[in-house]
């Protein structure tokens, strides 16, 4: 297959020093990658600004900002049979991003924001015969809301972990997951590696993809 991953956080800038952005590191999107050219498919990875190296025989994209994302993904969405989105998209950006650093004296005290696209609502039209897979990182009830988003972004899976546990979320490598799909009951995954919760998802992509192809 020809799996298409993003990965990490956006950052979206409000002068050229600074910016709003969230905890992502990178780990799980990396992991699924790893698994995936491991497992002998071909792996684009778009990666937010992360500290890690790329996984080996994978080719990797660098993007900053949620459009930078965005625009990326819709250059290379035609190409691959698959689209995994772990990335942790801001969901708002700075109305105004000056080309120059804010000094203190000139900078107002509200900050206005304006919503970024959701990449995967806008994607939607162009999903086809691929399979699309989400990642919600909750904090309340993740099932509910991770079902929830599922519907509404019409994807084959999604991966809810509740990110308020120690051992499970952001900047760890170990991971709770559990995968839900349209058509079956919610699968608890118990406490894995970041790197066995790839492989977790590049074996339900290479089924579903089986299936697919049974027709
Ligand atoms: N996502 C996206 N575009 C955005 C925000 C999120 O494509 N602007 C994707 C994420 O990569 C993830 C999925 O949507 O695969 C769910 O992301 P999440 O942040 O949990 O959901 P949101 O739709 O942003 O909802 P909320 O922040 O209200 O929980």
């Amino acid at each position: 297959m020809r799996i298409l991953i993003t990965a990490g956080p956006t950052r979206e800038h409000l002068d050229p020093v600074r910016f709003l952005s969230n905890r992502s590191t990178g780990k799980m999107g990396f992991s699924v990658a790893r698994a995936a050219a491991e497992a002998g498919h071909s792996v684009t990875l778009i990666a937010g600004p992360v500290a890690l190296p790329t996984p080996p025989d994978v080719t990797r994209v660098d993007v900053v900002s949620a459009c930078d994302m965005l625009a990326a993904l819709q250059r290379l969405l035609p190409a691959h049979d698959a689209l995994v989105m772990t990335a942790a998209v801001a969901d708002w950006r700075p109305k105004i991003c000056h080309s120059a650093k804010l000094k203190k004296r000139g900078m107002a005290p509200v900050l206005e924001l304006e919503p970024n696209p959701d990449i995967l609502q806008t994607l939607k039209p162009e999903k086809g015969g691929r399979l699309f897979v989400g990642f919600a990182a909750e904090t309340g009830d993740p099932l509910a809301e991770a079902s929830r988003k599922l519907a509404a972004k019409g994807l084959d899976l999604m991966v809810a972990n509740d990110v308020s546990q120690p051992d499970a979320g952001f900047a760890v490598d170990t991971n709770r997951v559990t995968f839900i799909t349209p058509d079956a009951p919610p699968r608890p995954l118990p406490l894995l590696s970041k790197a066995e919760v790839g492989r977790e998802i590049v074996r339900w992509l290479e089924t579903q993809s089986e299936r697919k192809a049974k027709g």
